[in-house]
C-alpha cells in the first residue's frame, strides 16, 4: 500500500491511473477536493479495490494520523498542493496554508508513524516530496541549467510556499534522518489539466473561437514535460533513488509561450482547415505581463540520468497533438470542468459519509 496525496489533481491522477495500471501495490488517495480535484479524472477506477479515495485535507493531524495507522503505507507520494502561480499573486494565504502548513503536517505525522515502525520497514520506507523546478527563480537566456545544487531563487508566492515545504522536508532528513526523497519537475502538459494552465487554456480557447491571451511579449521559456514522462520518474526516484537526495525531472525540449501556442495552432490548423477560426493564430492577443513573471526556467537532468539511468525523451510535438487530441476528445470532460459541474460528481457517485 502506498498513500499518494493530490491524486485527483492534473499529475496526480496520471500518476494513480499510471500506478495502478502498472504496480501491484494498491493506493490511498487522500485529496480534499480542491476547484483542481476532479474525480473523474479517475472515473476507470471506480469499484477498482486497488484504488481507495480519501476526501480529507493534508492538514487535517487526525485524518493523517489515523490513515497511516490503518493504511500502513510503506511509501507516501506528496502530489497535494496549491499549483497555479496566477491564483497565489491573488490568493497566496491558500497557498502558505497547503503547500507549506499542510506538507508539515503530513512529514510530522509520516515521521512519527515511520520511527514506530520496525527496522526493515523503516529501512525501506520513503517519503517523496514533488516540487517544482520554480524554487530556483528566473534564469537568464545564457545561464546554465539548474542543478539540484542550485540556489533557491523563489519569486511567486505559489514558489515561495513550495520552497518553504522542500526546506520543511529536507530538514527531516537532516534532523532525524527521516528518508525523504524531493523531485524538481518542469511544466506538466497532457490529460486532465486544468484548463487555467497555459496548454489546455489554449487548446479550449482556440476551439472555441475565443483569444489565446500570450502574457507580456510571449518570450518566457518553459521545459515541457509530458506528464507520463514525469509520473515514470517519479516511480524510479521512489524504487531507486537514495534517501535524502533531489532530483531534476526534465525534458530536453524548451520553448517560448509564443511558440508553444503557434504550435498548437498549426496543429488545429491541420486537423481542421475548414474551421471559422482558421488561421488560429489569429486568435492570438498580447495581454498584460504577470507580476513578477520568470523568464526562464531550464533543469539539468545529469543526476538521474546517471545515477538512476533515466532518459528524457525528445517528443514534444508528438505529444502536444496527443494532448490537443486528447482534449478534443474530451469535450465532456471539458464542459464539466468549465461549467463546473465536476464538483456534483461526490454527491452522485460517493456514498454519504465519505463525502
Ligand atoms: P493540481 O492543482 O492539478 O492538483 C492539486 C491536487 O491537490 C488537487 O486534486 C487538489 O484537490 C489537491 N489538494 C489541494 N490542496 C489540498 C489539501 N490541503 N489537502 C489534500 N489535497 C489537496 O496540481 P498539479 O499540476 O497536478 O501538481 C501536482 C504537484 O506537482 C504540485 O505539488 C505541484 O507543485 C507540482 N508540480 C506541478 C507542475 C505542473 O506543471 N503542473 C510542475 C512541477 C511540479
Ligand atoms: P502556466 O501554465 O501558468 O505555468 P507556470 O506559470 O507554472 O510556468 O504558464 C506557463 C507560461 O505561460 C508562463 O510563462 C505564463 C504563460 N501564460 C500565458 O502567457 N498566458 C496564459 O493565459 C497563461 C495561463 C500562462
Amino acid at each position: 500500500m502506498i498513500l499518494v496525496t493530490g491524486g485527483a489533481g492534473f499529475i496526480g491522477s496520471n500518476f494513480v491511473l499510471q500506478w495502478i495500471a502498472e504496480e501491484s501495490d494498491a493506493i490511498v488517495n487522500l485529496d480534499n477536493l480542491t476547484y483542481a480535484g476532479n474525480l473523474e479524472n479517475l472515473i476507470s477506477l471506480t469499484n477498482n479495490p486497488k484504488h481507495t479515495f480519501i476526501k480529507g485535507d493534508i492538514k487535517d493531524q487526525k485524518l493523517v494520523k489515523d490513515l497511516l495507522n490503518k493504511y500502513q503505507p510503506k511509501a507516501i507520494i506528496n502530489f497535494a498542493a496549491e499549483s497555479h502561480v496566477d491564483r497565489s499573486i491573488d490568493y497566496p494565504a491558500e497557498f502558505v496554508q497547503t503547500n507549506i502548513v499542510g506538507t508539515f503536517n503530513l512529514l510530522n505525522e509520516a515521521y512519527q508513524y515511520w520511527k514506530a515502525l520496525p527496522p526493515e520497514k523503516q529501512n525501506k520506507f520513503r517519503f517523496v516530496h514533488i516540487s517544482t523546478d520554480e524554487v530556483f527563480g528566473s534564469l537568464d537566456a545564457a545561464e546554465a541549467a539548474s542543478t539540484e545544487l542550485s540556489k533557491y531563487a523563489p519569486n511567486s508566492p505559489y514558489s515561495a510556499s513550495k520552497a518553504s515545504a522542500d526546506f520543511l522536508v529536507r530538514s527531516y532528513h537532516k534532523t532525524f534522518n527521516f528518508p525523504t526523497l524531493t523531485t524538481y519537475c518542469t511544466n506538466n502538459y497532457g490529460p486532465y489539466q486544468f484548463p487555467e494552465k497555459l496548454i489546455p487554456l489554449v487548446i479550449i480557447n482556440a476551439l472555441k473561437g475565443k483569444k489565446l491571451p500570450i502574457y507580456g511579449d510571449g518570450g518566457n521559456i518553459r521545459n515541457w514535460i509530458y506528464v507520463e514522462d514525469h509520473c515514470n520518474a517519479v516511480r524510479l526516484i521512489l524504487t531507486k533513488g537514495r534517501p535524502g537526495e533531489s532530483y531534476n525531472i526534465a525534458n530536453p525540449y524548451s520553448n517560448t509561450n509564443l511558440e508553444v501556442v503557434k504550435e498548437i495552432c498549426k496543429i488545429l490548423d491541420e486537423l481542421f482547415p475548414k474551421s471559422p477560426h482558421f488561421p488560429h493564430a489569429s486568435l492570438i492577443q498580447f495581454v498584460k505581463d504577470r507580476p513578477g513573471h520568470d523568464r526562464r526556467y531550464a533543469l539539468d537532468t545529469t543526476k538521474i540520468q546517471t545515477e538512476l539511468g533515466w532518459k528524457p525523451k525528445a517528443e514534444f510535438e508528438s505529444n502536444l497533438r496527443k494532448t490537443v487530441l486528447w482534449y478534443i476528445d474530451n469535450s465532456e470532460w471539458i464542459k464539466k470542468v468549465t461549467t463546473g459541474e465536476y464538483r456534483n460528481w461526490m454527491k452522485t457517485h460517493y456514498p454519504k459519509e465519505i463525502r
